[in-house]
């Protein structure tokens, strides 16, 4: 996971040694097989743009080395003695931001799906089916429903926090005055009071599945506290399941807070300078899949590019982002509905999905892909077919396109 200059180097030799190792096996088998388009499969070295962990360019040496430190505590996985639980998902950032890109089906998450009933209103907002000896892990309460959450990657994470909120806001249309069946929402959410200094007031949501996060501070302390058990100075009373038999606090004996703001922070700048992949090369079918996003409206909601206003990181400050996303909430219809409010949004209402790293992202993932909130797409063409409610005119008209066309678009995404 490190990505100082000097390891990048060395990974990619590394990786480029295994690669030929790899090009040269997949050849011999494309011969023994008659496959030969499987020879073109890794025949180059990652180079940086194609890595989900690899820092923005134009970083200085502190940063860099800031990036460093932050990527070894994003990885580090916490026991029961450093304070893991009581109750968990997993034990570290990266284990279920597997290589910080698109996660895999068994790393998602549950959300308890309450829909509208108050009484129901119990155990956090997500369910932690795992528990350190003596603890006992949460179950779903009867009558709750669960929302399956595929981790999205975190790359690029800086990119959204520097998209000014007067640019977010000027592609909503919540009533649909336009007419064109499509009303982009925000998030409108408060920050948390564990938040130092926020001082109360909404701001547009952009993080997580539903936009319901305002910040990759509050993201990252949530996570700390929700998906590992982990204290830390801002939020220091342990999460604990409030339906179980057994006191579960008890079960940790880690004093409180397990985890200094500073290591906190420092996993908040590694995020921050995290790059996106960089897409691949422009190709006339390529052209044509860019047009035939426009035309047939993809580009309503995944609008193509923002510019980041200033920033604290001058690599991150007044830059042209190829988003693909308003960052805004649609309806997607009864199909991906998961019932289950976040802030503002509804149980039918999603973040549109940046798309970045597709590119890349089944190299990563033992050539497979899952997209969509839960995973449940495995190549674009599954994900556009799933898009309904506000989506449904786009995705009827890439229904309706040539075949020609739409093999264009869909090598146009995954070229992102
Ligand atoms: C159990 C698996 C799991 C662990 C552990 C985990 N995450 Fe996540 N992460 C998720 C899921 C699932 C989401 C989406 C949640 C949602 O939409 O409600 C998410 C969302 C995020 C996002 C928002 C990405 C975006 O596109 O807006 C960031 C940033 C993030 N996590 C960072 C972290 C950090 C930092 C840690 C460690 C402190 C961490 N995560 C630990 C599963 C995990
Ligand atoms: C009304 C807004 C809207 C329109 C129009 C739209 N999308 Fe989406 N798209 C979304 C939202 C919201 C999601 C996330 C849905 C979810 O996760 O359940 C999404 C998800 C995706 C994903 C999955 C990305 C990932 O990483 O999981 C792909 C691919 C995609 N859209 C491509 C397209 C293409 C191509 C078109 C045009 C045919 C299109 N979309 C039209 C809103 C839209």
């Amino acid at each position: 996971m490190s990505a100082d200059p000097a390891n990048l180097e060395h990974r990619r030799a590394r990786s480029g040694r295994a690669t030929a190792h790899v090009a040269a096996l997949l050849a011999v088998l494309a011969l023994g097989l008659g496959l030969a388009a499987c020879g073109k499969l890794l025949t180059t070295a990652p180079e940086p743009g194609d890595l989900f962990d690899a820092p923005l360019d134009g970083l200085s040496a502190t940063e860099l080395a800031a990036f460093t430190e932050g990527d070894a505590q994003f990885g580090r996985p916490f026991s029961v003695t450093e304070g893991l639980g009581p109750i968990f998902n997993n034990v570290s950032c990266a284990s279920c931001h597997s290589g910080d890109g698109r996660g895999r089906p068994e790393n998602a998450l549950t959300r308890f799906s309450r829909g509208t009933d108050p009484a129901h209103d119990i155990g956090g907002p997500q369910l932690q089916d795992r528990a350190i000896p003596g603890a006992e892990a949460e179950q779903l309460p009867a009558g709750v429903d669960r929302s399956r959450r595929l981790p999205p990657p975190v790359f690029g994470m800086g990119i959204l926090e520097a998209i000014p909120e007067a640019d977010i806001l000027a592609n909503a249309d919540p009533t649909d005055s336009n007419g064109d069946g499509i009303s982009g929402r925000p998030n409108w959410v408060t920050p948390p009071d564990f938040l130092p200094a926020h001082g109360g007031a909404p701001v547009v949501g952009r993080f997580s599945r539903k936009a319901q996060v305002s910040s990759i501070l509050e993201q990252t302390i949530a996570a700390y506290h929700q998906d590992i058990g982990i204290t830390t100075d801002f939020l220091a009373v342990e999460n604990t399941n409030p339906l179980a038999s057994v006191a579960t606090e008890a079960a940790d004996h880690v004093a409180d807070p397990e985890l200094p703001a500073a290591a906190v922070r420092s996993v908040v700048a590694y995020l921050r300078m995290l790059a996106p992949p960089t897409p691949g090369a422009d190709s006339p079918a390529r052209d044509r899949g860019r047009v035939v996003f426009g035309t047939i409206g993809c580009v309503s909601c995944h609008v193509r590019s923002f510019r980041t206003g200033p920033s604290t990181i001058p690599a991150l400050a007044n830059r042209d982002v190829a988003l693909y996303s308003d960052l805004l909430l649609h309806d997607m219809g009864d199909g991906l509905a998961d019932g289950r409010p976040d802030g503002q949004a509804d149980g039918r209402e999603w973040r549109t999905t940046p798309l970045w790293g597709l590119r890349v992202m089944r190299a990563f993932l033992n050539g497979q892909a899952f997209l969509l909130h839960d995973g449940r797409a495995r190549s674009v063409a599954e994900a556009i077919e799933a898009h309904g409610g506000e989506a449904a005119a786009a995705r009827d008209a890439y229904q309706a396109l040539p075949e020609a066309d739409r093999a264009a678009l869909v090598d146009f995404v995954e070229s992102r």
